[in-house]
């Protein structure tokens, strides 16, 4: 403890000065890293299990464990020059700053999801910096809050809250394997958000480490970037390595239900009153849809599409059926539709787990994962029946994984656009998730062509001015930076991700880092 207090301050004080790295080749930026590494960290440390080289056994599975879009296992994708796992805190400082001396970019990973691998592969020679060794979660149930360490996944937090607490819940996203790190830095919504909004509405505290290697708190950092890391996403911003959240109540019992609609058995209409319903329903009701083809003997072509309405109740089956009945009779729910489970057992089920399935499944970190590509947008007024069916024209073509349409409303439509960076609040009927399977090579661009043209089917029903997007499900076709990264040219995805937001962002940006060191296809240019 004593040489790394020392080591500590040597960094902050004489190390942390700019360095600008020459050029080298790739094998010189790798030797120079290790060196600088194993110098920082002291002759009596080791890297061993610190540090992956090319070399070692070790990379590839690690690099692999968390691609959780296949697209970007290709042999022809760019691979890391290094990955580094650090164990502690100061692994990441010296990671920094020996990247830096380097010349290496620097990727953050925390669980793998983004949708277009920015967390793991860069078209310059760069180093991972994966923190699923950093993954402690430490609950306080006096205070009802956690602190959460950046590796950890949503599976995980769920599975630790539910050992403390039968009647304790997050509001965060369904699929279990989720990294907190990403996911809370860029919104983060589940089955409860209409209840207790977005993950990151829920953060009290973080801790970050800069770009100078500092290791700062809420206070330290300031309610800038501490607004910017809620929302912005993180990798424009530091390393972060821990948030402290607000756990929320949920009850002893919840009702899910689930039933599905077929063209022939009045989809359509169901779904167009939907879009109108699903987002004025009390908050403690989620009802959403997933849209998807199936097959049908009776249509033309031998395929139909199916709307599935799914929901979540913070309540009993016999509070829920009235309710049901008042605002959505034409979805014909009876009592027997409901099941009543306890909230964890909700988790499982919207995982895609079985809700019996034991609550060890939730801390499993491998998953095979599809090959894909996805887009998001968001509706303010009800598309039109005739544009629905033009939809549904498009899917029968294509087939794609199921689109996902998400109401919001309730409490999302009290908190104001400023609040965070995540601007969509007020005035979102719905957000929409759709996403095409790239099979194979040779198949792709047709898929991805199609997913295209559905978005430009799209535009005259969904918001326009900007037309705009969900920053957890990043997408490239929205806009990159080129070159040095301008804020003129950063707009075009900017805006779309974060509105009015995008403008202070830059100038958090500028703030924190001007040197512009954290930097991706699509981190925020400083202003
Ligand atoms: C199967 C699947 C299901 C999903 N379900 C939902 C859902 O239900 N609800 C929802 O809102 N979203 C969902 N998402 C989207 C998900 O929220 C985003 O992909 C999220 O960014 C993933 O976080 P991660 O840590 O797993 O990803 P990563 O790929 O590790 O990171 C994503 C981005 O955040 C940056 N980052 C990661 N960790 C840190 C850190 N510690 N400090 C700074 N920057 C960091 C990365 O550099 C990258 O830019 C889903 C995605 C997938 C693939
Ligand atoms: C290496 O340094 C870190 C940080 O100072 C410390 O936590 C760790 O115990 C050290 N390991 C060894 C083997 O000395
Ligand atoms: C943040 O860190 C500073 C310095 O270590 C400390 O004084 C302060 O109490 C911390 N703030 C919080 C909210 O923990
Ligand atoms: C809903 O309940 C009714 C009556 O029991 C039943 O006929 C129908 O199949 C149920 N629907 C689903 C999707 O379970
Ligand atoms: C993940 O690991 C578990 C436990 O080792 C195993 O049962 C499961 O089949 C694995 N799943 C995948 C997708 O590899
Ligand atoms: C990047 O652009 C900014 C603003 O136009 C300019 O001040 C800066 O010098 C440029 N940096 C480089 C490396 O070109």
């Amino acid at each position: 403890m004593a040489t790394s207090m020392v080591k500590l301050a040597f960094l902050s004080i004489t190390v942390f000065i700019s360095i600008f790295p020459s050029a080298s080749t790739s094998a010189g930026h790798d030797k120079g890293f290790l060196q600088c590494f194993q110098t920082m960290l002291g002759v009596d440390n080791t890297t061993s299990g610190v540090i992956f080289t090319k070399t070692s056994s070790s990379y590839e599975p690690i690099l692999k464990s968390s691609i959780r879009n296949a697209r970007f296992l290709d042999t022809s994708v760019p691979k890391p020059n290094l990955i580094v796992t650090p164990h502690n805190l100061f692994h990441i400082q010296v990671a920094l700053f020996c990247s830096k001396k380097s010349g290496l970019q620097v990727r953050i990973r925390s669980g793998g999801h983004d949708y277009e691998g920015l967390s793991y592969v860069s078209h310059v020679p760069f180093i991972i910096i994966d923190l699923f060794n950093l993954r402690s979660i430490t609950i306080n149930m006096d205070e009802e809050t956690a602190w959460v360490e950046s590796g950890a996944t949503l599976g995980e937090l769920y599975y630790a809250i539910e050992k403390k607490s039968e009647v304790h819940g997050f509001p965060a996203g369904s699929c279990s394997t989720v990294g907190v790190g990403g996911h809370l830095s860029g919104g983060g919504f589940g089955t409860i958000f209409r209840k207790y909004g977005l993950a990151s509405d829920n953060i009290i505290d973080a801790q970050i480490i800069n770009v100078n290697g500092k290791i700062l708190n809420r206070t330290l950092m300031g309610e800038d970037l501490f607004w910017a890391i809620r929302g912005g996403g993180g990798s424009s911003f530091g390393v972060i390595t821990a948030w402290k959240i607000k756990l929320v109540p949920v009850p002893s019992k919840v009702a899910t239900f689930d039933v599905s609609r077929t063209l022939d058995q009045g989809a359509t209409t169901l779904f167009h009153k939907w879009q109108t319903i699903a987002p004025k329903l009390p908050k403690e009701l989620f009802l959403h849809t997933v849209v998807g083809v199936t097959n049908s003997a009776s249509e033309e072509g031998g395929k139909t599409v199916v709307v599935s309405f799914s929901g979540l109740y913070l309540g009993t089956p016999e509070n829920l059926l009235p309710l049901m009945q008042n605002s959505f009779a034409e979805l014909g729910l009876r009592r027997d539709n409901f099941t009543e489970m306890t909230w964890i057992q909700s988790v499982l089920y919207f995982a895609g787990f079985s809700k019996d399935e034991s609550l060890e499944v939730l801390l499993r970190r491998n998953q095979t994962s599809p090959s894909f590509k996805a887009k998001s947008d968001y509706v303010k007024e009800p598309i039109p029946l005739h544009g629905l069916e033009g939809l549904w024209k498009m899917l029968l073509l294509e087939n794609p994984p199921p689109f996902i349409f998400t109401p919001y409303g309730g409490i999302m439509s009290e908190i104001s656009e400023s609040e965070t960076p995540f601007p969509h609040r007020k005035g979102n009927l719905y957000g929409i998730q759709y996403s095409v399977n790239l099979v194979s090579n040779e198949e792709a661009p047709k898929h991805i062509e199609w997913l295209r043209r559905l978005h430009a089917y799209l535009a005259p029903y969904v918001s326009k001015f900007p037309r705009q997007a969900y920053l957890n499900y990043r997408d490239l076709d929205l806009g990159v930076n080129r070159g040095n990264s301008s804020y003129e040219n950063g707009k075009s995805w900017g805006l779309k991700y974060f509105n009015c937001n995008f403008e202070r962002l830059a100038r958090v940006k500028a703030e924190v880092d001007p040197g512009n060191f954290f930097r991706d296809e699509q981190s925020i240019p400083p202003l």
